[in-house]
């Protein structure tokens, strides 16, 4: 097969959604259908559960599990499909965004109950920067929710996207007796099923008399009107304006009753798209392209503390991967070779001899790369788009053991490495600030330095709400507003400088104060 044929067979996706709207349910489900598993619950969640007497430890015992459910790939339909999957914890919100740099398209689960959630709402920004394609799911019909149009209403406010339903919904709550295919024209029956999945199907035309006899005159009624009302209000599908991230499909159904999700699958073949161009520093990349490249979107570290290595996930953006050839780390400038690259095929972990566009491979690591490493066939180019978000929390690191201050920097290297958290450093005292977007990685990080690194360390709050990287082209005026600002100022891992702000008042003030530099708010700035 050429690499045309190779990409044009791949679609790799991520599936979002609010802590409980059925993301793990619906990857569950997909995968079901998929054939990569053959009975439900065989796909451990990597959520964190509410009943965990505490969160972190909770974590720690998921990270096993999570490295092989961060990628699930299944074949299907002469597709090679890659799932990619995300943290539902809003405290590791940065690792989701991280990972939607890393997919082609994303599948939204919204609780048809709550509606369009706080998560739901961050996650959807992200996908806009990067015009991210977006099928909308609305799950849990089974249950008593708002009105379709209301939460189509809701979709098309909140998340700054145009709705476009492919199915519509018979009833809901007790009464939910399936949904209608606006364009199939088919009538599918829901009937409470947490193990088969076949649904029942009868192929009947809105204006056939059989839809009264099917459905009972009332909701056959009711269909009619509201249907009319969808083509009324809705404009017809454009599969264009679904690729460019305009319009968003939406579908209704019960993922734990595998209802809707066939035609959510079927649909999303079809129109899903292939791996696309990625952008760097210096050009556009194709994934045709002949010569290989990718980045590192993700580090998992090795759950044993005796063994340090850990696993690096790369997403190939052009060419082809092939084990034991070296290719360039343009950061490090040095050449690397990966004498076993693995695949993610049916949650199973395979050596990969071959890898195309779309596809992610496993690297172990033994501390060379960064979230954010780019490797190619020797072009000196940086993938762009995986910028650090100026994270809200901050603290400082204090050391409990002297003795031990090697480990314990070693140990905050290579947990910032993996984008546990960010590190500063303070000019006055070197002093060690660690910025999140959660309480819960400080836990983390605290937890894991002493099991992992033998360090022991505690955490004294800062007066900090906001941080933001500064730049300026008069370097004169940014050495001496470095300079006046004193312990105001840290720097980054790069050594970029970092203002920390005690309130958004203050970078107003400083922003009117210092026309000639720019305050940024996530580390990627040109
Ligand atoms: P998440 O990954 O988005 O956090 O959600 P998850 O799939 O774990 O689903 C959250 C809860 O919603 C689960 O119940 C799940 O069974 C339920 N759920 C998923 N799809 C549907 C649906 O279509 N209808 C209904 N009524 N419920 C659904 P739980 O009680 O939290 O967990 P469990 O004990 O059932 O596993």
């Amino acid at each position: 097969m050429n690499i045309h044929q190779e990409i044009k067979k791949r679609r790799t996706f991520a599936i979002i959604s609010h802590p409980d709207a059925g993301k793990t349910t619906l990857t569950e489900k997909l995968l079901l259908f998929g054939g990569a598993i053959q009975t439900a619950g065989a796909v451990k969640s990597n959520k964190i559960k509410k009943t965990a007497t505490s969160d972190f430890m909770e974590i720690e015992k998921q990270r096993g599990i999570s490295v092989a459910t961060s990628v699930m790939t299944f074949e299907y339909r002469d597709l090679l499909i890659n799932i990619l999957d995300t943290p539902g914890h809003k405290d590791f919100a940065e690792d989701t965004y991280r990972t939607l740099t890393a997919v082609d398209s994303v599948i939204l689960v919204v609780d048809c109950v709550k509606g369009v959630e706080e998560q739901t709402e961050r996650l959807m920004e992200v996908c806009r920067m990067r015009n991210t394609p977006v099928i909308i799911f609305i799950n849990k019909l089974d249950r008593e929710g708002q009105s379709p149009f209301d939460l189509l209403d809701e979709l098309e406010a909140k998340l700054s996207i145009r709705a476009r339903p492919l199915t519509w919904p018979i009833n809901m709550g007790s009464n939910f007796k399936g949904v209608y295919s606006l364009y199939e024209q088919k009538l599918y029956f829901f009937k409470i099923n947490k193990t088969k999945v076949e649904t029942d199907v009868a192929e009947v035309s809105l204006d056939a008399p059989n839809l009264d006899t099917l459905l009972g005159p009332r909701d056959a009624e009711t269909l009619r009107e509201e249907v009319e009302l969808v083509e009324g209000v809705y404009d017809a599908f454009s599969e264009e304006a679904y690729q460019k991230g305009e319009l968003a499909p939406v579908f209704f159904g019960s993922a734990i009753n595998n209802f809707g999700v066939k035609e959510l699958l079927d649909t999303f073949c079809q129109i899903s798209p292939t791996p696309q161009p990625r952008p760097t520093d210096v050009r556009q990349v194709l994934p045709t392209e002949p010569k290989f490249s990718g980045f590192v979107f993700k580090i998992h570290a090795n759950l044993d503390p005796r063994h340090r290595d850990r696993i690096a996930f790369l997403r190939i953006c052009s060419g082809s991967f092939e084990r034991g050839k070296f290719y360039h780390h343009v950061r490090l400038n040095k050449d690397l070779r990966f004498s076993s690259p693995f695949s993610f095929m049916a949650a199973d972990k395979r050596i990969l001899e071959e890898g195309f566009p779309g596809d992610v491979v496993g690297l172990y690591d033994t501390g060379h790369f960064k979230i954010g490493d780019t490797l190619t066939e020797g072009e000196d180019l940086q993938f762009s788009g995986i910028p650090s978000f100026s994270p809200e929390i901050f603290k400082e690191l204090i050391n409990l053991d002297p003795m031990k201050a090697k480990q314990l920097d070693k140990g905050v290297q290579q947990l910032t490495d993996e984008g546990v958290a960010q590190l500063f450093t303070l000019e006055l005292g070197n002093r060690k600030i660690v910025g999140t977007v959660g309480e819960l990685q400080f836990d983390v990080i605290q937890y894991r330095l002493e099991n992992e690194y033998g360090a022991k360390c505690r955490w004294v709050p800062m007066n900090v709400a906001r941080a933001c990287w500064i730049t300026s082209d008069n370097k004169a005026k940014l050495a001496e507003f470095v300079r006046l600002k004193g312990n105001q100022i840290a720097f980054d891992k790069d050594m970029n400088p970092v203002f920390l702000a005690e309130s958004e008042w203050m970078i107003r003030m400083n922003r009117e104060n210092n026309p000639d530099i720019q305050f940024h708010f996530t580390s990627e700035f040109k």
